[in-house]
């Protein structure tokens, strides 16, 4: 596993978005996992600006980590309307060759359908943003981990770190449509993002040490053969990274 230190959390963005445009440049039908969150929002910010300048995005294809279970798409909570509004309306992708989880319809019918587009051709690269608790997707700390895209129950501590989207925290869905960790490994590459103080011990965990462990979901991405944690500096530090 790579880690990149960069100064600031802007820079790390911005490392994290040429991570992607250097691979949509070179693989122009590229298959892309895309993640929600405070996180991604400035890589999604730059890949708008690439595509303003010529980055041609018409040819690729994205899936998402994950979706509110009860929520529909145009509700601007929902990870679909977060997509739209953040990237997908910026740029030139066929918005028929971006998927995100329904989070509405049959739930059987749709994780099938969610299994379809993780392994209909590999995924070239799966962004990621890590929990305050170490999941990544909505896989969260326990005893099992999901191998493959099931639902999952929020923990208290996920709750509440989303209710800062939500008028109060008792709106926060409880359950949630997300890839397993078998599915996120799939992808031929992992870039996981991360930034602020609140994650320095999901990143200790991550980062300074060579264990696996389901109380850090995050931790399975060690053994990928093509993974990589972009962070800055201020989160390094705290994490005790060096
Ligand atoms: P955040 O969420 O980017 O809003 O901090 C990350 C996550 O929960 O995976």
């Amino acid at each position: 596993m790579r880690v990149i230190v960069k100064g600031t959390f802007a820079e790390a963005c911005v490392a994290v978005a040429e991570i992607i445009g250097d691979l949509v440049r070179r693989k122009p039908t590229a298959k892309l996992g895309l993640a929600t969150g405070s996180t991604p929002e400035g890589v999604y910010d730059h890949l708008a600006e690439m595509c303003a300048a010529g980055l041609d995005f018409s040819g690729v294809t994205t899936v998402n980590l994950d979706e509110y279970r009860g929520i529909t798409g145009d509700n601007p909570v929902s990870y679909r309307y977060f997509m739209d509004k953040m990237l997908f309306s910026r740029i030139n992708i066929d918005p028929n060759n971006t998927y995100v989880a329904s989070g509405v319809k049959d739930l059987e019918e749709e994780l099938a359908r969610f299994k379809r587009k993780i392994y209909d051709g590999q995924i070239d690269l799966q962004l990621l943003g890590i929990g305050v608790n170490g999941h990544v997707g909505f896989n969260e700390p326990a005893e099992k981990l999901y191998c493959t895209a099931h639902v999952e129950k929020l923990t208290p501590s996920t709750i509440a770190a989303n209710a800062r989207f939500f008028a109060h925290e008792s709106e926060v869905p409880t359950e949630a449509l997300t890839m397993g960790i078998g599915d996120i490994m799939s992808a031929a590459a992992i870039v996981l993002l991360a930034g602020g103080a609140n994650k320095a011990t999901a990143i200790r965990e991550l980062i300074t040490n060579d264990f696996i462990t389901t109380a850090i979901p995050a931790t399975f991405i060690k053994a990928h053969s093509n993974a990589t944690v972009v962070i800055d500096r201020e989160l390094a530090e705290l994490a005790g990274y060096r």
